[in-house]
């Protein structure tokens, strides 16, 4: 089927091409959630030595539970938006103190916890604990309304929904957290924002705007 086919040609590209990023090297949920949280403002190259000494400094959920709140303040110094530290500080608390240091496995579960939105629990559940459910931000409402010449307005709190449902049957649902990330790195390249390469790209046969010259048109977003 042509679902088939997209999951194909996505994930061969992902797995010949993929980043080598430090977040990559393992499924753990923590890990995934200081990274996503890290990569929610800041540039990649930026958050890789961010990444890096964080986890130095606090290597478990428990050690980062644990610590006092100014030493995570001065380990985020720099990468600004502290109110996101201080909510990640309080996600490690709920997962020590309301589930015994054993993280929720469900992108449901995971969004009742501080600071986690439909993103960040759609990345973790996904890539951490291979539930097929979506990581949309800003690089999936990209890809997707390219790909399919979506015209609903991104701005708007209702279109997520739209997307959830076509990314959750698009998804692969034996490597979610692959597809999610292969995702990622399709909007970080061929399909970015400004000056894409959508001819080159890995999924160029099934991408309605290139097809119809009106790759800049999408994603729609209305000013606020
Ligand atoms: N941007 C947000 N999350 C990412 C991830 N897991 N890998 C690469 N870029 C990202």
């Amino acid at each position: 089927t042509k679902i088939k086919a997209f999951r194909q040609a996505l994930l061969n590209w992902y797995d010949a091409e993929k980043r080598d990023l430090p977040w990559r090297r393992d499924h753990d949920p923590y890990h995934i959630l200081i990274s996503e949280t890290m990569l929610q403002q800041t540039q990649v190259a930026t958050v890789i030595p961010y990444y890096e000494r964080f986890l130095a400094q606090f290597p478990t959920v428990k050690a980062l539970a644990a610590a006092p709140e100014a030493a995570v303040m001065k380990a985020w110094e720099g990468l600004g938006y502290y109110s996101r530290a201080r909510r990640l500080q309080q996600a490690a608390q709920q997962v020590v103190r309301d589930y015994g240091g054993q993280w929720p496995t469900t992108a449901a579960e995971l969004q009742a916890l501080s600071g986690i939105g439909p993103y960040t629990a759609g990345a973790i559940a996904s890539i951490a604990f291979n539930e097929a459910v979506p990581a949309i931000d800003g690089n999936a409402f990209r890809v997707f309304a390219r790909l399919f010449c979506i015209e609903d307005d991104i701005a708007k709190p209702q279109t997520r929904g739209r997307f959830e449902a076509l990314i959750g049957q698009l998804i692969d649902p034996e490597r979610p957290g692959d597809f999610n990330q292969a995702v990622m790195d399709l909007g970080s390249s061929y399909m970015r924002a400004k000056d894409p390469d959508p001819a080159h790209s890995p999924v160029v046969a099934f991408d309605q705007s290139y097809q119809t010259n009106r790759v800049l048109d999408f994603p729609v977003k209305t000013k606020k």
